[in-house]
């Protein structure tokens, strides 16, 4: 089962990770790290600039989750704007080491094909982070979304595209369509780190880690994996039927074993 680590803020859940992320980059320079976007990962984000200070992270390798398609990459809200300006710049990494689904490709059809390649020949993912939609999506695999997809075109739903409106002028301006990392790609990531915050995201958070696994919640595809952490605040905790469980694991787990 996934571990359940819950935490008092945001913050605390970003020292958890990013100490994580910073010993892998310590023992293997040339990690590679699966970024996601959105609200969430902010605070590993934050967290990681302390961490890595003194580390190389000269060869670190990145690859984003999902970009949104008919916005131009330089948009200030595409994803490959957003994984420079919040992750690249703010870290050091190397640019040219860190992609984003190439969702301007001229050839769509084969593109994402052409990035799970490109995930393969770096050697895999090894820390995937998560955040996970309203509707339960990870990446962009909106709920329906084949356990074994592949990264590939997806339409974006109306409470996708309502969520996203906060980072647009208008919800008209939230693209409609995206080219996601699918579900089976993201499973074969060696370690998977979900985060969520707050009471929005509580009965997601319960149908991944506890209900049943279907298509129909994207998230709980995390129950196939065989290394995951779901990192979580007291309100996205909310409606986690073990929540005692998971308090009482965490709390008697040996430091050094890490997440
Ligand atoms: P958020 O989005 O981090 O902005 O809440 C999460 C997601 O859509 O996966």
């Amino acid at each position: 089962m996934a571990e359940v680590v819950i935490v008092p803020d945001r913050a605390s859940a970003g020292d958890l990770v990013a100490t994580e992320i910073a010993a892998l980059i310590s023992r293997r320079p040339d990690a590679v790290l699966g970024l996601a976007t959105g609200s969430t990962p902010l605070p590993v984000y934050e967290a990681l600039r302390a961490r890595l200070a003194g580390i190389d992270v000269s060869r670190v390798r990145g690859f984003a989750l999902d970009e949104y398609i008919g916005i131009d990459p330089a948009h200030p809200e595409s994803y490959a704007s957003v994984i420079a300006r919040e992750v690249v710049e703010p870290l050091g990494l190397t640019p040219d080491l860190i992609r984003t689904p190439p969702a301007d490709d001229a050839d769509l059809a084969t593109a994402g094909e052409r990035y799970d390649q490109a995930i393969r020949a770096a050697g895999g993912v090894d820390v995937q982070i998560l955040g996970i939609g309203t509707d339960g999506h990870i990446g962009f695999n909106e709920p329906g979304s084949s356990f074994a997809s592949r990264t590939r075109v997806k339409t974006l739903t109306r409470q996708t595209r309502a969520d996203n409106a906060r980072f647009f002028d208008a919800i008209d301006e939230v693209p409609r369509h995206c080219l996601t990392q699918g579900l089976g790609t993201i499973l074969e990531a060696r370690h998977l780190v979900l985060l969520a915050f707050g009471e929005g995201k509580a009965e997601a958070v319960a149908g991944a880690v506890e209900g049943p696994v279907t298509a129909m919640l994207p998230g709980s595809a995390i129950q196939l994996h065989p290394h995951v952490t779901v990192v979580v605040d007291e309100a996205a905790a909310s409606r986690l039927r073990l929540a005692d469980y998971y308090r009482d694991t965490f709390a008697s787990k040996p430091e050094w074993q890490g997440i």
